[in-house]
């Protein structure tokens, strides 16, 4: 997700969870070609698995770019087929190459043949007149027959027109049954539902329909909820919240001397107590300090302080 899950938040949420794939925020793939490589792609390996996310719609760029991000290290390279915001749309790329099926099956071939991880693709289940029954089977069946076996989908259609980014997440409807009937159409491949799942709970309820969840939102605002996941779904070890952010500690003590500033990583903890005690006090205290000249590790230790059991105050 953009402007949230960049390597920081990836490293939070890898110390809460080590068995879920993590994803980058979208990076398009004339940047991977020819920005800062190291900025727009570098990661920690404790971060693996972790999926890359490009954007575009040039095959031939695509491909280089996928190469570009297998090279580094990523473990799957996924195309963006969802993202309505207009700078997105204006590069003709995102959700309105659900209207471009053909141009997208392309784009996967390409990058398919250029790489040998996993080229998996997030879309919708339509946008705007597209009647989603058709439009999203039509998009699937095209990039099947061009070797692909993983979709994620955002179960609602994007309003390219009159609907910000933020509303296209959130007012079209949720039609979790047709990607459900997607996946028995086509057991051969794996459907992961997207969009709206707040809880755990609803995660297990999807899970005897599709082959796997992805949460944004809920993952973000309440990283907490990731603790369970291993134990829960796949049969791993229980994570521990205390030592997931004595972990996090380290690595922000780490990052510090690397010059990284404070916030950037701090911002993506203050949700991890939510509904706690103390956790109000402790997201105050980051949200005042952290950007302060001179915010240091002793600050994010003062705000785990205001926790007020034992158990929270972990590092
Ligand atoms: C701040 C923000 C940034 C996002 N950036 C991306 C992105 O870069 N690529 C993408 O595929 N989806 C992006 N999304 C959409 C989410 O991945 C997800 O599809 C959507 O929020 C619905 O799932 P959720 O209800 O679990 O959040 C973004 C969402 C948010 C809130």
């Amino acid at each position: 997700m953009m402007e949230w899950t960049d390597r920081h938040c990836r490293m939070l949420h890898r110390a809460l969870t080590r068995r879920t794939l993590l994803y980058t925020e979208m990076v398009t793939a004339e940047a991977v070609i020819r920005g800062d490589r190291a900025r727009l792609l570098g990661f920690d390996t404790r971060e693996h698995p972790v999926a890359l996310q490009l954007g575009g719609a040039e095959p031939a760029r695509l491909a280089e770019a996928a190469k570009i991000g297998a090279d580094f290290g990523y473990d799957e390279i996924n195309l963006n087929v969802g993202c309505p915001s207009d700078r997105v749309q204006s590069g003709r790329f995102g959700a309105c190459l659900m209207l471009e099926p053909e141009l997208v099956a392309e784009c996967a071939a390409a990058m398919n043949r250029a790489v040998d991880v996993p080229v998996t693709v997030k879309c919708r289940i339509g946008v705007d007149e597209q009647e989603p029954e058709i439009a999203l089977r039509e998009l699937i069946a095209r990039c099947k027959n061009a070797g692909i076996a993983t979709f994620i989908v955002h179960a609602r259609k994007a309003w390219l027109q009159g609907l910000s980014p933020k509303e296209n997440r959130d007012v079209p409807p949720l039609d979790y049954d047709l990607v459900a009937r997607v996946k028995t159409e086509n057991p051969d491949l794996t459907i992961v539902m997207n969009g709206g799942i707040a809880t755990l709970d609803e995660a297990a309820t999807h899970l005897r329909h599709v082959d796997g969840v992805m949460l944004g939102r809920a993952a973000y605002h309440n990283p907490g909820m990731l603790a369970e996941v291993d134990a829960r779904f796949f049969g791993g070890a229980p994570v521990r919240i205390e030592d997931a952010v004595a972990q996090y500690v380290d690595y922000v003590a780490h990052q510090l001397e690397h010059g990284v500033p404070l916030n950037a990583m701090t911002r993506h903890m203050l949700g991890l107590f939510h509904g706690q005690p103390g956790a109000r006090a402790f997201r105050r205290h980051l949200s005042e300090n952290a950007t302060r000249p001179g915010a240091n590790i002793e600050t994010l230790r003062d705000a785990l302080s205001q926790l007020s059991t034992p158990r929270e105050r972990a590092a």
